[in-house]
């Protein structure tokens, strides 16, 4: 029986994270459709990648937070390829400060990039995935979705906004056997983190864009039953960290309750 050529558009491909889960699906013969607003970026990468791992790439310039550009996307993927399997919404942006000083346009973008994306795109993927009856959404979340940080208020709330959307997605889409996962990592050392506060984190407690390619890759490659709602990926020397601050912890509460 002839294998199915699978094909996975990836948001947000030309950088850090994106550029990282592209490399993953490119080492497992995947097809690609990459997205961002800068298509020379896009072209960039697909020449290295086709080359690389024999495989053929679509590079469509669009701006996912735009209803009708999402569509032309999907209109041209399916002209090209007939067929999604795969959709990774990861592309977002980040202003941070308090919200007292924040700007609304800030804001409005963040939310637009960020969770408005991940509803539009994933929308306008499902009718074929739905007629396929397969396929996986991969919505590239973060640790601030999961708890608030001070200073992250837009972001927090889009990524919080992605959680939710992740959840009522795989509910709605498991009876079509469209798997839906929110993946949550800790800091990633990409010009993101490095334009943020997070660059105040030392490097070895970062993660790599590499642990989400490889993640997202070991996500797919998951059996079609198995579905895992939320992943949090910390750095491997967190619960080293961890376990140090606990201890430290414990030293000084043995030390207090000896001089009550
Ligand atoms: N880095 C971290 O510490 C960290 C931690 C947890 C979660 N995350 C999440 O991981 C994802 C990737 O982050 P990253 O660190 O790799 O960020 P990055 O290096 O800034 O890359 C962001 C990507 O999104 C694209 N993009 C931005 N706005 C877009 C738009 N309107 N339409 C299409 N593409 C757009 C950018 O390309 P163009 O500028 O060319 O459009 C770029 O390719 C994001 O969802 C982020 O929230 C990051």
């Amino acid at each position: 029986m002839k294998s199915i050529q699978r094909v996975a558009i990836i948001t947000g491909i030309t950088k850090g994270i994106g550029k990282a889960i592209a490399e993953s699906l490119a080492a497992r013969g995947i097809y690609l459709v990459g997205v961002s607003r800068n298509e020379k970026d896009i072209a960039e990468l697909f020449d290295r990648l086709c080359s690389k791992h024999k495989i053929d790439c679509l590079a469509v310039q669009t701006d996912v937070s735009q209803n009708e550009l999402v569509n032309t996307l999907i209109t041209r993927t399916l002209e090209r390829f007939g067929r999604i399997d795969i959709l990774v919404n990861n592309a977002a942006v980040g202003t941070f400060g308090s919200i007292i000083d924040s700007k609304l346009d800030d804001w409005q973008k963040m939310i637009d990039i960020n969770l408005k994306s991940v509803y539009l795109c994933s929308k306008a993927v499902l009718p074929q995935m739905m007629r396929q009856k397969n396929g996986s959404i991969i919505n590239i979340s973060s640790v601030c979705g999961l708890r608030g940080y001070s200073k992250c208020g837009a972001y927090c709330a889009s990524k919080f906004g992605v959680n939710g959307l992740s959840e009522v997605l795989a509910l709605e889409a498991k009876p079509s056997n469209i798997r839906v996962f929110a993946v949550c990592p800790d800091v990633v050392d990409t010009t993101f983190a490095n334009n943020t506060n997070a660059s105040l984190t030392n490097k070895s407690n970062m993660l790599r864009p590499e642990d989400i390619g490889d993640r997202v890759g070991l996500l797919i490659d998951s059996g079609a039953k198995s579905q895992v709602c939320e992943i949090r990926l910390k750095p491997s020397n967190f619960f080293h960290r961890h376990l140090r601050r606990e201890n430290k912890k414990r030293k000084v509460e043995k030390r207090t309750i000896k001089y009550l």
